[in-house]
């Protein structure tokens, strides 16, 4: 992502002009032609939302500091819901089945913070990165309290999460490219900047059993080793991804300790492992076939969303096979948030309406499935968690809510 600074160069650069004519004529037009495209493509803005929706876009934006005047905003806001409108989406299709599960969603305290990842920590609570609020959330489910935490750098983007054995909570800080730590009892957040300023886009993280912590940069193509032992300033270590534009993205830990990674640009899944991040990769054979995030089951195999295509796919790295079954709600279905847990994998479908969490049985190859509740339909589960006791916990970024699935 681009910095506020953009905006003016973009201007400069004439671009506004160029998009104005891809976007309908109305009151606000020229608001959002000359600013909708200084962070992002303004492209991104014509998958359209409900009305409800494009109100969550616009909290969000405003956190960003996006430069539109409040005189300006209800203008821009009408513009964007009445010119703008949601795209088409597959409905959910609901696949009964022999498993009770219930959902149970809890808006997070500031609008707009756009959760962008969950944590299941030990203690029970469910955390969420507030990207686009700077902010690191936690929820007690049991008691529906919640408690936030101001990030030290402003617009941070906090995305990837995940605890350490001291109960620190590390995430990356996307939009500033670092690694934060955050000590939940003092609110103290110690920052470990990427060492290459071409490091764009740190992701998502995980630790491994030794303590290191792994973590992709999309955009940049790299992948990324810090080791909390040693000073932030000679901590990390990057390589790049073998393939050009890979896109690294979703990271899991098999029982051998070694990393895997899907590389959302590519028909890849790759592993990485050692000091000195030595990279295998493993070739899915439909060539359109895009992973986002993955789960690995106790016996290693490799189970991923393909989002593009809208498959369920499962890699056995031993022998190089994959099969791959299509999603419930179809090739639109969008397939995002993964996680395995009690003897199953659990996954949501984001382009469907409402979105679902989809259930696969590996034994039976049988799936499962049920739809989110609320008016947004629980968009957009960008990423799972499991708590302790096995049960599946989402961050829904655009309904600004956390949620719990109890498998009963
Ligand atoms: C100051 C930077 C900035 C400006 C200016 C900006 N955005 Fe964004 N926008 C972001 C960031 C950051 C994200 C989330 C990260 C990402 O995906 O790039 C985002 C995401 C979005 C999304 C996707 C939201 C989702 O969760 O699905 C939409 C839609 C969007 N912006 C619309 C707009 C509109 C409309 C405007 C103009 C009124 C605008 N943006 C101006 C920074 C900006």
């Amino acid at each position: 992502m681009k910095t506020i600074i953009s905006i003016a160069a973009g201007l400069v650069a004439g671009l506004g002009p160029v998009f104005a004519q891809d976007f309908p004529d109305g009151a606000g037009k020229d608001v959002v032609i000359r600013t909708c495209g200084g962070c992002h493509d303004i492209n991104r803005l014509k998958i359209g939302y409900t009305a409800e929706g494009w109100r969550t876009v616009v909290l969000m934006m405003q956190n960003m500091q996006t430069p539109v005047t409040a005189e300006q905003w209800p203008v821009v806001t009408d513009y964007l819901i009445n010119k703008i409108p949601e795209r088409a989406r597959p409905s959910a299709v609901i696949v009964p089945g022999p498993v009770q599960a219930e959902i149970k969603l809890w808006p997070v305290p500031t609008g707009g913070s756009r959760p962008h990842d969950p944590l299941a920590a030990r203690d029970g609570t469910i955390w969420w990165t507030g990207q686009l609020a700077n902010r690191l959330g936690r929820l007690d489910p049991k008691t529906g309290a919640t408690k936030e935490y101001v990030l030290k750098s402003p617009h941070t983007g906090p995305h990837g999460l995940t605890e350490d054995a001291a109960g620190n909570i590390w995430f990356t800080g996307n939009n500033l490219g670092l690694i934060g730590k955050l000590d939940p009892q003092t609110g103290a957040v110690t920052e470990y900047t990427l060492p290459d300023p071409k490091a764009r886009d740190p992701h998502t993280l995980i630790f491994d059993r030794d303590g290191i912590l792994w973590f992709t940069v999309q955009q940049a193509n790299m992948i990324g080793r810090l080791d909390p032992k040693l000073d932030p300033k000679s901590a990390i270590k990057l390589v790049m991804s073998p393939t050009p534009k890979s896109r690294p993205y979703g990271m899991a830990l098999s029982s051998k300790n070694e990393v895997f990674i899907v590389e959302f640009g590519a028909n890849k899944i790759m592993r990485i492992s050692g000091a000195d991040m030595q990279i295998k990769e493993y070739a899915l054979p439909d060539a359109g076939a895009r992973p986002r995030r993955l789960a690995i089951g106790p016996d290693d195999r490799i189970w991923y969303s393909d989002f593009a295509r809208g498959y369920l796919g499962v890699l056995d790295p031993a022998t190089g096979a994959v099969k791959e079954w299509p999603s419930p709600s179809g090739p639109k279905s969008e397939p995002y948030g993964i996680v395995f847990t009690k003897g199953a994998i659990w996954y949501s479908e984001s382009g469907s309406k409402p979105n679902t969490m989809v259930r696969f049985d590996p034994a039976t190859e049988k799936f499962q499935s049920w739809a989110f509740p609320g008016s947004l339909g629980g968009d957009i589960v960008r990423n799972m968690d499991v708590t302790p006791d096995g049960n599946p916990v989402t961050a829904n970024s655009l309904s600004n809510e956390v949620g719990l699935v109890t498998i009963k």
